[in-house]
């Protein structure tokens, strides 16, 4: 039977492992660093560290407690707990719309996952070397516009990911995770001491943790928080999914602490492998997303020992992306498994190849097909509007609203165990603040100021 087979982590450490990999990805080594830089350095990481903690956390124990308690792929945990508590069956469409976005987004965090292990290439055979900013803008852009190049890369990466998947939560991800985890920190604080002695830490420090309140706006604090849900993997199952293959012994309440701490160092430390050598170099980030991509070459390209130090780097973003990437074809695996129609080998075959065909057309965006819009933004540009600004804030709200005021209290201070005093604190806050907070930057996203 389905359900039956239902795995499990095989230890507290493996699970915490698992979920920081999840959340530590492309979110905190390509993007936080980026709008860290456009949101006025210290103001925007102030702001997103409270995000994280007061609205991101208590998320995170919601979700990983419906997953936890569901024991099923995110749409049936969903649909399951509605119906144990007596709630209309429609509860599902918060899975639906876990297991749906988190499809979207692998399709195409898996093309700049392929420009990620290009880079490690680029880097490993010297390609950088003595690189202009010139050359670094037009190899980037040369290569994500060729029809071909991009799509090889997309598919390796996505060939990695259905690789680990389809070897199952103990024998595939646990192993994957357990080794690439501490490895990635290693390799972090490596590059942060590294970049720390030859490069200018003091004005990174400065960057990162003096506020610069004046570039802080209200687009700059909805950009925190949506960077904020993105970066702990919240709210498109894939927190929840992992959450199903918890045992009942593993307190919530801390665990999410531990890993909303450790994917914030994560992304603190990027930042400070990242600026020391941008300042030292004196180099100027010409457009935002091309940080790492476009101006990190060039200090690679100078430096001495630049190439190894750019391969480590890249290597680094590769394995962030691939812990995440994980976690984001787990809840439809997990799902189609379910239906019984399907063996776990088959079903990570078939949403792989569908997700690496839907993401070609995010690749093709930007040169074949640069001429098609949706609404007006690119193949891409459209899929992240729907999935971070749209179904994110969406099932954030229901979750909180769903675990706040249609669950019975008593059962989920069972379910938690967490001392009476955080309980009501975490209660506090999702009942009343997280939801209002979401639908506040919710109705600014979509209907502006
Ligand atoms: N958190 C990952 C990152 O920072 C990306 C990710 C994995 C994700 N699973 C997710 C984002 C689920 C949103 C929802 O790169």
């Amino acid at each position: 039977m389905a359900g039956a087979s239902h795995a499990h982590w095989s230890s507290r450490w493996a699970f915490i492992m698992a979920a920081v990999g999840s959340a530590v990805g492309l979110g905190n080594i390509w993007k936080f660093p980026y709008e860290a830089n456009a949101g006025g350095g210290g103001a925007f990481v102030m702001v997103y560290l409270a995000f994280v903690f007061l609205i991101g956390t208590p998320l995170l124990v919601a979700e990983l407690s419906l997953g936890r308690r569901g024991q099923l792929s995110p749409i049936r945990s969903m649909e399951k707990v509605a119906k144990e508590e007596g709630r209309a069956n429609w509860w599902s469409l918060v899975g639906w719309s876990g297991v749906i976005g988190s499809f979207i987004v692998i399709s195409f965090y898996s093309v700049v996952g392929g420009w990620t292990l290009s880079y490690v290439l680029e880097a490993l055979t010297g390609g950088m070397s003595g690189i202009t900013k010139e050359a670094a803008e037009a190899h980037f852009n040369g290569m994500v516009t060729d029809p071909i190049t991009p799509l090889f890369w997309h598919a390796g990466f996505m060939a990695i990911t259905v690789g680990i998947v389809l070897r199952g939560v103990e024998g595939g991800l646990e192993k994957a995770v357990t080794v690439l985890m501490p490895a990635l920190f290693v390799l972090l604080v490596g590059l942060v001491i590294y970049s720390g002695v030859t490069g200018d830490f003091m004005a990174a420090v400065n960057f990162l943790f003096a506020p610069d309140w004046s570039k802080m706006n209200a687009d700059v604090a909805l950009n925190a928080l949506g960077q904020s849900f993105f970066s702990l993997s919240l709210a498109l199952g894939s927190i929840m999914v992992y959450g199903s293959y918890l045992t009942k012994d593993v307190k919530i309440g801390k665990a999410a602490v531990t890993i909303a701490a450790a994917d914030s160092a994560v992304a603190i430390l990027a930042g400070l492998a990242i600026f020391p050598i941008v300042f030292a170099f004196g180099l100027t980030v010409s457009k935002e997303e091309g940080l790492v991509f476009m101006t990190l070459p060039i200090a690679f390209g100078q430096m001495t020992g630049g190439a190894l130090i750019g391969t480590l780097f890249f290597g680094l973003l590769t394995v962030a992306a691939i812990t995440s990437s994980i976690s984001l074809l787990e809840p439809s695996v997990s799902y189609l498994e379910e239906t019984g129609k399907m063996s776990r080998k088959k079903a990570t075959f078939t949403i792989g190849v569908a997700a690496f065909i839907l993401g070609s057309f995010s690749s093709l965006g930007f040169g074949e097909l640069s001429d098609f819009t949706i609404f007006g933004k690119s193949i891409i540009g459209f899929k992240s509007y729907i999935t971070n600004n749209l179904m994110m804030p969406l099932a954030g709200m229901f979750m909180a609203i769903f675990v706040g005021w249609f669950i019975s209290r008593k059962g989920m201070m069972e379910e938690l165990a967490m001392e009476e005093k955080w309980f009501r604190i975490w209660f506090f806050m999702i009942k009343f603040i997280c939801p209002v907070a979401i639908l506040i930057v919710f109705y600014n996203i979509v209907f502006g100021f």
